[in-house]
C-alpha cells in the first residue's frame, strides 16, 4: 500500500509523490541531482539509482573512474560554467565579468499549499487540496547568489509544478543571462519528441519525431507564445501510442519568448528544459534582489498520451483558471467579426440581438470597429471611446436593449497596441514601442505599447474599466495581432533593454490581473491572430481562447487536435461559420461545423439575417442539446480517438459519469473504405450504453474492442460528420 505522502525528505534523498508518480532527487555533497521520474516508487531509499550519475562532490575535480565528465551526471539545474557540455538552466555574467556559479544545497524546507510567484500567472491550490512544496535552498558560498528551486506537488492531479527564485545574495551586482524555469534529467530510452508548429490560422500542428544527438527546441523570439511554437513539450517511449506507454511533459505558464528543449548528450542523458528564451534576455540583479521564473507545470504518465493529456485538462481547467466562469456554464456566445467586419451600426447590431435571442445565444459580441475612427484596420488603435456614428447614443442604450432581449453583451479591445493614426498617438508618441531615431516595423498598421512603462498600463486599465463601468459588458475578447519588433522605450534605461520582453509580459500580467480582480463577473477571452497566444500564462486571465482565426471545421479538426495535447477543450473557443468558409472556401454541412465546434466554449461566427429557416431551426435544436450536455463537453474526460494528420476519420470523445459523446468526420473518401468502426475508450466494460437516438445497447467493452459501426451506405462523401450520443 502506497502511503499519501506527497514529500518524504530522507538523508540525501528527496522524493515526491503523487497518486501515480515519483520524483526522486539526491543530495550528492551539494549537488543536486535528479534520481527518478515516472511510475508511483514506495518511500524507500533509491540510493543505487543515483550511483550511475553519481557527482563526487568536488568541483574542480570532476574526473572519477565512475564519473567521465559531468555530462554523465543528471543535474537537477545545471549551471554554466561546471564543466558539462550540455546547456545550462542558468547563467550568470558576475561582476569580475566572468560566467561562473557553483550552487550546493544548504537546506530545504515543505511548504504546506503552494506558494505564489510574485507578479506571474501560475497554478494554486485551494483549500483542502492536497498539495504541498518543497522548496529547496542552494547557495554560491563566493558569490553569495541563492537559487531556490521549488516544487509543487498536486497530489490528485499527478501534476508537479516548478519554478525559480534567484536572489543575489552577494554585494556585488549579478546579470543573469539564462534562468530556466525547470530542467529534467533522464537517460534516454529512445524516445521520441512531441511538439507543435503552426502559422496563423493553422496553429498547433502536431509533430513526432524521434529525439536526436544535440538539442531539439521549440522556441519564439517574437514577443509572445505565438502560433509557431506553443510552449509545451512531450518525450514519449518511441513505442508509445494514445494509450500505451511512458510520456513526460511540460508546459510553461508564460506568454512571452520561450525556449522548451530536449537536448540528448553524449553519454545518452536527456535534458528536458523549460523557460523563458535566454536569447536577448538579461536581468539585473542588485544586491538583494530577486527575480523569479516563471512557473512549469510537468506530468508524467505510464498510460500514454491522452492520460497525459487528461491530467494537463485537469490542472489547467481547475487549477490554472479562474474566476466565475472557471466553473460557470459559459454562455454561448455569437461573434459579429466574420459577418460584419467593420461596417456595422447599432441596427445591425440589435436585430442581430433580436434574430439571437430567438435561435437560444446567450452573448453577442460586437468585434472590432466599435471605437474611435475604426472604419478599417488602418487607424484608432488607442481610441477607446465610442464611435458615436455607428453607435449612436452609445454603448449603454445599445447594451440595455441587448439585455432587454435576455442576452448579454460582450465587445472586442486590442488594448497593448497603438496606431499611428490615432488620438493616442498624436499625444503620447512615447508610449509607443520603438526606438529613437528608426522608424519602427508597422504591422496591420499599427505598433505596440510599451508596456514596460506603469502609466501605458494605466492608461490601458483605465480605458477598459470606463467602458466596463458604462454599460453591462458582460464578456471581452482580448485581442492582439501583431509580432514584437523594433524593441525599444521611452522609459527604461539602455542597461535595462535586456529585461525588455519579461518587463512587457509582467506590464501584461499585472493590467490583466487588475482588471480581472475588479470585474470578476466579466468573462475575458483572449485571443492573438486567433491562436497566437494559447498558454497556460494567459488561460490564467481568460479561461477560454479563440483557438484560430481558421473556422474551418476541417482545418479545426487539426488544430483542435493539437491544442488538446495540453489545454482543455473548455478552454478553446469553436465557432461555427458560414460556408464556403471565409478562409479556405471550403464548403461541409451545418452538423460538420456544429459538431467539430463541441467544445466548453462553443459559438457562431455569422450574419443571423442571413440565416434560412431551416438554419435557425438546427440552430435552435443543437443550443439545446449543447447546454443540456454542457457538463459533459466542459468537465468530461476528452478522449482522442483519431489522428486527423493521418487517418479516414477526425474522432473524438466525450465521457462524464457514464455520458459519452462522440464525433466523427470523415476526412478521406475512398471507393473502398477501409475504416468501418470507431473505437471508444475509457468506459466500463460491463456496463450497458444505450444509443440515445437508436435505443441500440452495446457493453462498453464492446464500444472499446470492436467499436461502434459506421454506417457505410449512408456514410460517404468527404467530411461526412455523425454524432453518437449513448448514456
Ligand atoms: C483578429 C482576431 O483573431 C479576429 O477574430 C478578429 O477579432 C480580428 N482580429 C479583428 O481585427
Amino acid at each position: 500500500m502506497l502511503e499519501n505522502n506527497l514529500i518524504v525528505v530522507t538523508g540525501n534523498q528527496f522524493q515526491l509523490n503523487t497518486k501515480n508518480t515519483s520524483y526522486v532527487m539526491h543530495n550528492e555533497n551539494g549537488m543536486l541531482t535528479h534520481t527518478y521520474y515516472g511510475k508511483r516508487l514506495p518511500n524507500v531509499n533509491h540510493e543505487y539509482m543515483a550511483k550511475r550519475c553519481r557527482y563526487n562532490g568536488d568541483f574542480q575535480s570532476n574526473i572519477s573512474a565512475n564519473l567521465p565528465t559531468l555530462d554523465n551526471a543528471l543535474l537537477e539545474y545545471p549551471v554554466f560554467g561546471d564543466g558539462g557540455i550540455t546547456a545550462p538552466a542558468l547563467e550568470v555574467l558576475n561582476s569580475d565579468g566572468t560566467n561562473f556559479a557553483e550552487i550546493k544545497v544548504t537546506g530545504y524546507n515543505i511548504i504546506e499549499g503552494k506558494p505564489k510567484i510574485e507578479g506571474l500567472p501560475a497554478s494554486y491550490a485551494e483549500e483542502g487540496d492536497n498539495v504541498k512544496t518543497l522548496e529547496v535552498v542552494t547557495k554560491d558560498e563566493v558569490s553569495g547568489l541563492e537559487v531556490r528551486l521549488y516544487y509543487a506537488v498536486f497530489y490528485d492531479f499527478d501534476v508537479i509544478t516548478r519554478f525559480v527564485k534567484i536572489t543575489n545574495g552577494g554585494k556585488n551586482a549579478v546579470t543573469l543571462l539564462r534562468a530556466l524555469s525547470a530542467n529534467l534529467a533522464f537517460d534516454n530510452k529512445g524516445y521520441d519528441v512531441i511538439s507543435n508548429y503552426g502559422t496563423w490560422a493553422k496553429e498547433r500542428q502536431i509533430e513526432r519525431t524521434p529525439l536526436a544527438h544535440g538539442a531539439t527546441s521549440v522556441y519564439s523570439n517574437c514577443g509572445s507564445s505565438s502560433h509557431g511554437a506553443n510552449p509545451f513539450l512531450i518525450l514519449a517511449e518511441n513505442t508509445a501510442t494514445e494509450d500505451f506507454g511512458e510520456a513526460v511533459g511540460m508546459a510553461l505558464a508564460y506568454s512571452g519568448n520561450h525556449r522548451m528543449t530536449a537536448d540528448l548528450g553524449r553519454y545518452g542523458v536527456v535534458n528536458m528544459s523549460a523557460g523563458i528564451a535566454a536569447d536577448n534576455f538579461r536581468w539585473n540583479l542588485n544586491s538583494g534582489e530577486s527575480f523569479s521564473t516563471p512557473e512549469v507545470v510537468m506530468s508524467f504518465s505510464a498510460n500514454g498520451l491522452n492520460a497525459l493529456s487528461q491530467n494537463f485538462h485537469k490542472i489547467v481547467k481547475n487549477r490554472v483558471c479562474r474566476g466565475a466562469y472557471r466553473d460557470a456554464r459559459r454562455p454561448v456566445l455569437l461573434n459579429l467579426w466574420e459577418a460584419c467586419s467593420f461596417t456595422f451600426t447599432e441596427e445591425t447590431v440589435k436585430s442581430a440581438a433580436d434574430i439571437c435571442a430567438e435561435l437560444g445565444v446567450e452573448l453577442l459580441v460586437i468585434d472590432d470597429g466599435w471605437f474611435g475612427q475604426r472604419n478599417t484596420d488602418h487607424c484608432s488603435l488607442g481610441d477607446w471611446y465610442v464611435n458615436e456614428e455607428k453607435i449612436r447614443g452609445g454603448l449603454k442604450p445599445l447594451c440595455d436593449y441587448v439585455n432587454s432581449k435576455g442576452l448579454k453583451l460582450g465587445i472586442w479591445f486590442e488594448p497593448e497596441m497603438i496606431c499611428p493614426d490615432s488620438d493616442l498617438f498624436r499625444t503620447k508618441p512615447e508610449w509607443a514601442m520603438k526606438i529613437n531615431g528608426r522608424k519602427p516595423t508597422e504591422t496591420r498598421w499599427q505598433l505596440m505599447l510599451d508596456l514596460t512603462n506603469p502609466e501605458v498600463c494605466d492608461y490601458i486599465y483605465s480605458s477598459i474599466a470606463n467602458i466596463l463601468n458604462g454599460a453591462n459588458i458582460e464578456y471581452v475578447k482580448w485581442d492582439y495581432n501583431r509580432t514584437m519588433a523594433h524593441i525599444g522605450s521611452a522609459f527604461l534605461k539602455a542597461d535595462q533593454m535586456g529585461e525588455y520582453y519579461h518587463r512587457y509580459m509582467l506590464g501584461l500580467y499585472g493590467v490583466l490581473e487588475r482588471l480581472v480582480t475588479d470585474f470578476p463577473n466579466v468573462l475575458f477571452e483572449g485571443c492573438a491572430s486567433g491562436g497566437g497566444r494559447f498558454d497556460i500564462g494567459m488561460l490564467y486571465y481568460t479561461p477560454q481562447i479563440w483557438t484560430s482565426d481558421d473556422t474551418d471545421a476541417v482545418e479545426r479538426a487539426a488544430i483542435q487536435y493539437g491544442t488538446s495535447f495540453v489545454y482543455p477543450m473548455s478552454s478553446q473557443s469553436a465557432h461555427v461559420s458560414v460556408c464556403p468558409n471565409q478562409q479556405t472556401g471550403r464548403s461541409v454541412s451545418m452538423q460538420a461545423r456544429h459538431i467539430l465546434a463541441l467544445t466548453g466554449s462553443f459559438g457562431y461566427e455569422l450574419a443571423p439575417e442571413e440565416l434560412t429557416d431551416k438554419d435557425k431551426e438546427y440552430i435552435k435544436d443543437f443550443i439545446k442539446f449543447y447546454i443540456e450536455n454542457y457538463d459533459v463537453f466542459a468537465n468530461g474526460k476528452y478522449f482522442r480517438l483519431s489522428n486527423p494528420h493521418t487517418d479516414e476519420y477526425a474522432a473524438f470523445q466525450y465521457e462524464l459519469n457514464g455520458n459519452v459523446i462522440v464525433g466523427a468526420m470523415r476526412l478521406k473518401t475512398h471507393a473502398i473504405n477501409l475504416q468501418t468502426t470507431i473505437k471508444l475508450k475509457g468506459l466500463e466494460p460491463d456496463r450497458v450504453y444505450t444509443d440515445v437516438k437508436t435505443g441500440d445497447t452495446y457493453y462498453g467493452a464492446q464500444l472499446m474492442e470492436y467499436g461502434l459501426r459506421i454506417n457505410a451506405a449512408s456514410y460517404t462523401g468527404d467530411y461526412q460528420t455523425v454524432m453518437w450520443q449513448l448514456k
